[in-house]
């Protein structure tokens, strides 16, 4: 079938452990598929070394999924949208090389995307489920490797006004988690287990960074402390007041980083408010920014599930825009382990 006013992307994600590929349509998902490695909860956290060998054995036919659930050919593809960076580079490599090699056999544009930026924009892809947020807008991003406020002012055009000194607040989820003997990726246990609980249970300490930025690495600190502690008073702290822990936890995360949000959206006067990133699934980190229409009159952008966590839709939706203006990459582009969100 020949369909000449559709724009087909083919979007491609490896920064990290998730091996994804997605096919967009003008702005519409037809498919969006993640193989997720499985290997490193063994190890307790992502592995550089497994993660590069799983996407390579991942890409291919996760790539094949992806169009063929489109219901398209390959030669309907318009461009090809990868991850450039940031993330690790082995993984990063692997992405790179094989967007590379399709795009010349294919013979159309290649189109680097910011990881950084595709969590941001992954507000427009056209889902009924979403309400794109009107420009300027602050986004709160939140993942297992950062933690930023950033300012987006258009689509690629994207300021930094607070980040993370040490820590991602992912992080701080998942190595709490651990501490209390919860598998990897111990966050989305953390929010189920402090449903159950009581969040005034414990008190951790807040950190005190200057303006908009953040640290979590005092708090792991307390916490392990604390925990270490109390299991050589009573052997099963831990087990007894699971619940009360997490929701503890769970509290004193969400505090630290809505204390600099509403600091940010003060200082700028903007009240368009968006969470992206994988601990933007969770729920009460969710909740606490809706209440924020009430209690502060913010208008807020939260993405459905699908578009926290890593995922390829987000690549192809950046790489739709790029597309759109013109902004594509030559064979010499190379795979950037770090790279701000104010660079394309
Ligand atoms: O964006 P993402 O998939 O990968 C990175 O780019 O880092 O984020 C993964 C992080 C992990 O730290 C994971 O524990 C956390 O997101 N996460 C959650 C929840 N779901 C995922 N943290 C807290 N609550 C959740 N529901
Ligand atoms: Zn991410």
């Amino acid at each position: 079938m020949h369909r000449p006013q559709a724009t087909y992307i083919l979007g491609i994600e490896s920064s990290c452990d998730d091996t994804s590929a997605a096919v967009l349509c003008n702005g519409k998902i037809l498919s969006n598929i993640i193989a997720n490695q499985e290997i490193h909860a063994k190890y307790g956290g992502v592995v550089p070394e497994l993660a590069s060998r799983a996407h390579q054995q991942h890409i291919v036919p996760v790539v094949q999924q992806a169009i063929q659930q489109a219901n398209i050919d390959k030669k309907d593809l318009s461009a090809i949208a990868f991850t450039r960076g940031p993330g690790l580079m082995g993984s990063l490599l692997v992405g790179t090389s094989f967007a590379k090699s399709l795009a010349l056999a294919l013979n159309i544009p290649l189109i680097a995307v910011n990881h950084m930026q595709a969590h941001v924009l992954a507000h427009f892809i056209d889902d009924e489920r979403q309400q794109p947020p009107p420009f300027p807008f602050l986004c709160l991003t939140i993942s297992g490797g950062h933690t930023q406020i950033v300012k987006v002012s258009d689509y690629f055009t994207m300021e930094v006004l607070g980040e993370t000194l040490d820590d991602a607040v992912g992080e701080a989820f998942d190595k709490s988690a651990k501490i209390l003997g919860l598998p990897y990726p111990g966050g989305p246990l953390i929010d189920q287990y402090a449903r159950l609980g009581d969040a005034r249970a414990f008190a951790f300490p807040r950190p005190k960074v200057g303006d908009l930025d953040y640290s979590f690495s005092g708090l792991k600190t307390a916490i392990l402390y604390f925990i270490q502690k109390k299991v050589r008073q009573h052997p099963n702290f831990i087990k007894e007041h699971l619940h009360d822990l997490c929701a503890s936890i769970q509290q004193t995360l969400t505090d630290i980083l809505f204390e600099k949000l509403e600091k940010a959206a003060k200082s700028t006067k903007i009240k368009h408010v968006a969470i992206a990133g994988g601990v933007s699934a969770n729920s009460q980190i969710r909740e606490r920014l809706k209440a924020c229409e009430q209690d502060l009159g913010w208008t807020t952008y939260v993405p459905p599930f699908a578009y926290t966590t890593d995922n390829a839709a987000m690549i192809a939706i950046t790489g739709y825009h790029k597309y759109l203006t013109g902004r594509f990459s030559d064979e010499t582009v190379l795979a950037t382990a770090r790279l701000k969100v104010d660079h394309s």
